[in-house]
C-alpha cells in the first residue's frame, strides 16, 4: 500500500470575501471567521478587487493581479469563500475573479484545492442560492468543497461587534464549530495517497 501523505498544519488559509464593497457584511462575517479559526489555521484575505473583466484574448498575457490572484491560490493550503447573494447568484466580482483563477485551459489553480463556502445575507435563507451556484462552478473547477455543515448566516444586527467579534453566543458556537468543522476537512483533503508524480491535492 502507498503511503500516505501528510501535510503538517499549520495550514494557510486563503480567504476570499465575495463582496467588493467596503460596507460589505460578508467582509465583517469574514473578519469574524478568522477571529474564530482554529490556531493551525493561517488565514489572510486574497483581494478580488483590483481585477479587470476576464477576457481569453488575455490568456497568453495575463495581468499581474490576475497572477498574483493565481500565486494566492496556488500557495494556500485551502481556500475559504465568504460570499454574497446578489440576485439569488454569486456577485460578477467573485466569478470574475473564479474564471482568472481557472485560466489558462489546464492551468487552474482551484483543481484539487479544498473550498469552504459560506456567507451572510439580511434575507432569510441567508445566501443559500448563492451557495448552490457557487459549489456548482467549484465544482466544474474540480474544487473539494466542505459539504458537512451547511451555514446560511441571516445578518441581524446584534450578530457582530463592533471589532466584528461574534457578538451573539448561539451563533458564536456554531460559527467556531462550522470553523473546527471546515480545519478538519482541510487536513483530510491534504492527506491523500500521492499520485504517481508525486503530487497532492495543494
Ligand atoms: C442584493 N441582496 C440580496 N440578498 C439576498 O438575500 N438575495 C439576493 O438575491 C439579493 N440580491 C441582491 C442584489 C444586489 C445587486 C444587491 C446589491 C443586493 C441584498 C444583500 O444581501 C445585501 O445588500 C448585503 O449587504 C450584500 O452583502 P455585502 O455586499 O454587504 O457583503
Amino acid at each position: 500500500m502507498a503511503d500516505t501523505y501528510q501535510h503538517e498544519p499549520p495550514y494557510t488559509i486563503g480567504v476570499i470575501c465575495g463582496s467588493i464593497a467596503a460596507s460589505s457584511i460578508n467582509r465583517r462575517l469574514a473578519n469574524a471567521l478568522i477571529k474564530l479559526a482554529p490556531a493551525d489555521l493561517e488565514c489572510s484575505f486574497i483581494e478580488i478587487d483590483a481585477l479587470e473583466l476576464y477576457d481569453h484574448d488575455r490568456d497568453d498575457d495575463y495581468p499581474p493581479e490576475a497572477i498574483a490572484l493565481k500565486q494566492a491560490i496556488r500557495q494556500s493550503d485551502g481556500i475559504l469563500i465568504v460570499t454574497p447573494e446578489y440576485n439569488r447568484s454569486i456577485p460578477g466580482a467573485l466569478k470574475n475573479a473564479i474564471d482568472w483563477a481557472s485560466r489558462p485551459y489546464g492551468e487552474n489553480a482551484l483543481s484539487r484545492k479544498p473550498v469552504g463556502v459560506i456567507g451572510t445575507s439580511p434575507g432569510a435563507i441567508g445566501t443559500a442560492v448563492a451557495q448552490q451556484h457557487l459549489k456548482s462552478i467549484l465544482s466544474f473547477c474540480n474544487a473539494p468543497m466542505m459539504n458537512e455543515t451547511e451555514a446560511y448566516i441571516q445578518f441581524t444586527d446584534d450578530l457582530l461587534a463592533d471589532d466584528d467579534s461574534v457578538a451573539k453566543e448561539s451563533s458564536k458556537e456554531f460559527l467556531s464549530t462550522w470553523m473546527a468543522t471546515y480545519d478538519d476537512f482541510v487536513r483530510r483533503v491534504l492527506t491523500v495517497i500521492p499520485k504517481p508524480d508525486g503530487s497532492t491535492a495543494a
